[in-house]
């Protein structure tokens, strides 16, 4: 059973204990979330000009975008103001910067459908993000940048909360996928050929969905053990979202998460986190018990 909660009065470790055992959490008007949109909104204006960002895939070919957001999306994702807000955002809700651990924003671009969708524009099929090699005490944040519809955002298949689903991500290996970031160019065009986990059979028109559309302004927070999926953008409009991860050291210590029930990648993804107070990094001792044994000689850490 996945409960949502929309602008609870729950603290952050009330917060974390729903998320790990499944439910979702909107917040619906923040400003410090309203501020990160607007900034982003600014970035991509000004990249797309004199386009509009969310009509821009008419007047583009999928080549000359797949070219712009390979060198814009870094800016953004590395910009110093992107963390901050993160930070900002994370205060605003409760959270301690002292205690919690980000990995670097990153902004997703969905075009409607039949325009890019490999590679820099990557639109991801059912996944856990643990089976990318996210810990199960990793909590998600997504927001829209522009107003979001239910035909261009995100789906959660809510009966596979702590249910074990047939999936690929015994070969996924995190290390390999950090390479293949280097290198994202040659994955956006025709051919994608990365390791994308997802369930060995695919949903049929009767899986219970659940799709939550917040406001711009608003965010929504969930367990990256929920399995979800973009959906394939059916609106005629581009989708611009935000979307950030976060782990709490009492949680990485003490191994409370979500199920992870049916994870089977290799490598964690826990170094990519930094304490948002001052950008630390976790310690080796910390991270060693969700590393994988062997994985050790493939570690290559990518621009993120
Ligand atoms: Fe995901």
């Amino acid at each position: 059973m996945v409960n949502v909660h929309i602008d609870p009065a729950f603290d952050d470790e009330q917060r974390r204990q729903r998320i790990f055992a499944g439910d979702v959490i909107v917040y619906t008007n923040v400003p410090e979330v309203a501020e990160f949109a607007a900034f982003t909104r600014g970035l991509i204006t000004d990249v797309m000009a004199p386009d509009e960002p969310i009509r821009v895939h008419e007047s583009r070919s999928p080549e000359e975008l797949a070219e712009l957001l390979i060198d814009f999306k870094p800016k953004f994702i590395h910009h110093p103001e992107s963390i901050a807000h993160v930070r900002r955002v994370a205060r605003a809700l409760g959270a301690s910067p002292d205690a919690l651990y980000a990995d670097v924003p990153k902004l997703r671009t969905a075009f409607p459908a039949g325009g890019l969708s490999t590679g820099i524009a990557y639109a991801f099929q059912a996944h856990r993000d643990t089976w990318y090699g996210g810990p199960t005490q990793q909590v998600n944040w997504w927001l829209p940048v522009w107003p979001a519809a239910a035909n261009n955002v995100m789906e959660f298949y809510p009966h596979w909360f702590g249910n074990a689903i047939e999936n690929n991500s015994g070969e996924y290996n995190y290390y390999q996928a950090n390479i293949w970031r280097s290198q994202i160019k040659s994955f956006s065009g025709g051919k994608d050929v990365r390791v994308h986990p997802a369930p060995v059979r695919p949903f049929g028109d009767d899986e219970p969905r659940l799709c939550l559309v917040p406001p711009v302004g608003g965010v929504m927070l969930f367990s990256g053990d929920q399995l979800h999926a973009s959906i394939p953008n059916t609106s005629e409009v581009t989708r611009y979202s935000i979307d950030f991860r976060t782990v709490h050291i009492a949680d990485v210590r003490s191994g409370r998460g979500a199920p992870g029930v049916d994870v089977a990648c290799t490598g964690t993804a826990l170094r990519d986190f930094h304490r948002l107070s001052d950008n630390a990094e976790l310690s080796e001792e910390d991270v060693a018990p969700y590393d994988t044994e062997g994985a050790e000689g493939v570690k290559i850490y990518g621009p993120g």
